[in-house]
């Protein structure tokens, strides 16, 4: 019996190693959690394009959308762990959804992390509309305005967020959920919505264009993407600084060397001069090479959990 059951062993670790010397043999989902056309997609679908390139399968966006990201990421949780599944995801899906939302999951050890992707810094940005033409006056209309404002978001990231710049103010003002920040932002640009604290690489091209308008960032440099944008201190609102980190994930279980391969395509995607212009532009920061191991992003991801959960939780955010 014991024999046998070696046997078994051995066969099933043939097939696996067999299967991850020749991967990818066929097309690899990446499951983003919010809809199409938002920073997720985006980011996930520029590197993407450029792993294709490494690895000669193409990488497919599927956008599962719900409950502030945790749909997609249950479903990513629940797929085969054989590497044709990956799991985008950032401080708000891999993090913060799990001090707001009851979860069928453990996002510490249900998902092998694959790479720390850019990080996105926030920016408070308006509906044209609003009178206000700097942070201080934004403030000022805000406060007048508490019973009606709205501040509008998808994913817990644009929540804590929103919910961060009401506790450094005194402030209190209605959020409203969306499936994606990009149709928040449609929704923004046609007035409907009053602000949004969002992901800058989302408002980067409507801000650029004049279709709203900026009033600071929430990171401790200007971004060299939008060098005209003041920093929450320079705007006159100190120690607001957030900045929203991401990451590709793939389901417990997945064969170290299809990890290892994905990273690779990852770090290759990240150096490549094309696809570093793309994310800079979009104001996104991209890691130093060596936080890009799936070592890095575990015990990152780790300590982003032990900081934020007690905070979070603290805040009393429900689930929205
Ligand atoms: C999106 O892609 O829509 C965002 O990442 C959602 C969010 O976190 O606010």
């Amino acid at each position: 019996m014991r024999k046998l059951l070696c046997v078994v062993m051995l066969t099933v670790a043939g097939v696996v190693g067999a299967a991850a010397q020749t991967y990818p043999t066929k097309p690899v989902t990446i499951i983003v959690p919010f809809a199409a056309g938002g920073p997720s997609d985006a980011m996930s679908r520029i590197l993407g394009e450029r792993m294709k390139a490494t690895l000669g399968q193409s990488f497919l966006v599927e956008n599962v959308t719900g409950a502030a990201g945790s749909i997609g990421v249950g479903r990513a949780v629940r797929a085969a762990p054989d590497g044709y599944t990956i799991s985008f995801g950032h401080l708000g899906t891999h993090v913060a959804n799990a001090a707001i939302y009851p979860l069928q999951y453990d996002m510490l050890t249900d998902l092998e992390p694959v790479a720390l992707l850019p990080s996105n810094p926030m920016v408070v940005v308006s509906r044209n509309s609003l009178p206000a033409k700097n942070l201080q006056e934004l403030i000022a209309w805000l406060r007048a305005n508490q019973a009606a404002a709205g501040t509008a978001g998808a994913g817990s990231g644009s929540h804590i967020a929103g919910v961060y710049l009401q506790s450094l103010t005194g402030l209190r003002f209605q959020y409203v959920p969306y499936r994606g920040t990009a149709p928040a932002l449609t929704d923004l640009i046609a007035g409907q919505i009053d602000i949004i604290v969002d992901q800058a690489s989302n408002s980067m091209q409507q801000i650029r264009a004049g279709h709203i308008r900026a009033y600071a960032i929430t990171d401790s440099k200007r971004l060299a993407a939008a060098p005209d944008i003041p920093t929450a201190e320079e705007a006159g609102l100190p120690g607001f600084h957030m900045t929203l980190w991401a990451g590709f994930w793939v389901p417990k279980g997945t064969p170290k060397d299809i990890v290892a391969k994905l990273n690779g395509a990852v770090v290759e995607a990240l150096g490549d001069p094309a696809v570093k212009q793309r994310l800079n532009d979009l104001g996104l920061e991209i890691p130093p090479r060596d936080r890009l191991t799936p070592e890095a992003l575990g015990a990152w991801h780790k300590a982003e959990a032990a900081k934020w959960w007690p905070i979070i939780k603290s805040a009393n955010i429900k689930p929205e």
